[in-house]
């Protein structure tokens, strides 16, 4: 397989050529970004009033279709609010995949409620449909109105789905069996910024999405989230108790319950709103990168590389490659390091995690599979100009 690495070394290096060393995912800022944040610090709106923020809410409400958008510190603090206002409560449950990053669970965790595990599909890397009505026909009651989970028996109260390194997840079929089940759906869409399914943009399926601006995503905020949902009263609750659930009054400080300090400072949403006026090109040289590797992993035996699902266009946020032999995955991510290539492992599953570990699971054969084989490589995008 060495000689396999090797290729695969080389035309990583090719594609980032002037880098010493290749970054996972880094950000590009070559439009109007220093402009917006030396406009925040002149006009010394730096904090959580300021007009960049309500733009960004904007752009990100017209780029995804939805009517409401509130923009917040982080996508985990979006999440957290959306199954709040969901009515989450503590010893519920809510469904999740096992194969995401920790915030999805810890988002779930923080309300009290358990993230409970059920397995991802083969070719979307996101929760499956099937295993969600399986569990829910199989392993579920309904008493009083009520989903509960015949083994805790504890309440089901949402479904939160991820769209895996930006790859759109079957959400028409899960929508419709949290439909039909009574189950508040929740789209964790940190990573899918620009990835649609049947033309519809991810987050918009069910009753509320989360978008996450890290750093190292599609766009960045440097630290920031947005929470997008068509319904204008859940905005306005997400709006109020991310800041403080603080009641306009003209000089008085009054709260009409316990709020979050977790709105989105206006220094951060600059950089934002500079980053959404060029999303489309981002997206653009995102998918040439991606073609690229499609093509050359077409011809590497023992690899494949994770494409699109059907019926979706996925903005390919982390390319991702599975080896058919768990141990040359390991050897693969030991050459990138020692050729200071920055390709990672998939995240080790949450319910290999100590805290998650007890939690409720079914057979998470795909999961483990991924988990065994999947490599996520370089894929910030590349500017000619
Ligand atoms: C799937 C997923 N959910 C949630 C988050 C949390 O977003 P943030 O880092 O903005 O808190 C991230 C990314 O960081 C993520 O990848």
């Amino acid at each position: 397989m060495s000689n396999v690495f090797s290729e695969i070394i080389s035309f990583i290096k090719n594609i980032y050529k002037d880098k010493d060393i290749i970054p996972l995912h880094e950000p590009t800022f070559k439009g109007n970004e220093e402009k917006y944040v030396l406009d925040t610090i002149k006009s010394t709106f730096v904090s959580s009033v300021g007009e960049y923020v309500n733009l960004l809410e904007k752009k990100i409400s017209a780029f995804t279709g939805m009517k409401g958008a509130v923009a917040t510190v982080n996508g985990t603090q979006a999440l957290y609010l959306a199954l709040k206002i969901s009515d989450v409560q503590p010893n519920d449950e809510v469904i999740t995949q096992p194969l995401t990053f920790v915030a999805t669970a810890n988002a779930i965790s923080y309300t009290g409620a358990f993230p409970i595990f059920l397995d991802v599909d083969k070719n979307t890397l996101g929760l499956s449909a099937t295993e969600l009505l399986n569990f829910i026909e199989n392993d579920c009651e309904k008493t009083g109105g009520v989903l509960l989970n015949k083994k805790t028996k504890r309440k089901i109260k949402a479904v939160v789905p991820m769209h895996t390194f930006g790859h759109p997840c079957e959400i028409e079929k899960i929508a419709a069996i949290c439909e039909k089940y009574d189950l508040s759906l929740i789209e964790d869409a940190a990573e899918s910024l620009g990835s649609y399914y049947n033309s519809k943009h991810t987050g918009s399926f069910g009753k509320i999405g989360i978008l996450s601006f890290n750093g190292n995503k599609t766009i960045t905020t440097g630290g920031g989230g947005m929470l997008v949902t068509n319904d204008l009263n859940l905005a306005a609750k997400a709006k109020h108790l991310s800041t403080t659930a603080k009641v306009a009054h003209p000089y008085e400080f009054i709260h009409d319950e316990t709020g979050y300090n977790f709105r989105m400072p206006n220094i951060n949403a600059a950089l934002g709103v500079a980053q959404m006026e060029y999303i489309d090109e981002i997206l653009e040289n995102k998918r040439k990168i991606a073609m690229q590797y499609k093509e050359f992993f077409k011809n590497i035996k023992g690899v494949q590389f994770v494409d699109e699902p059907e019926n979706t266009k996925s903005n390919f946020w982390l390319n991702t490659i599975l080896f058919n032999d768990p141990d040359d995955k390991i050897n693969f991510l030991k050459t990138c390091i020692e050729n200071k290539i920055m390709a990672r492992s998939i995240w080790r599953p949450m319910h290999l995690l100590d805290m998650y570990k007890e939690n409720y699971k079914n057979s998470l054969i795909n999961t483990e599979f991924l988990y065994n084989s999947g490599v996520n490589l370089p894929s910030t995008p590349v500017f000619t100009s």
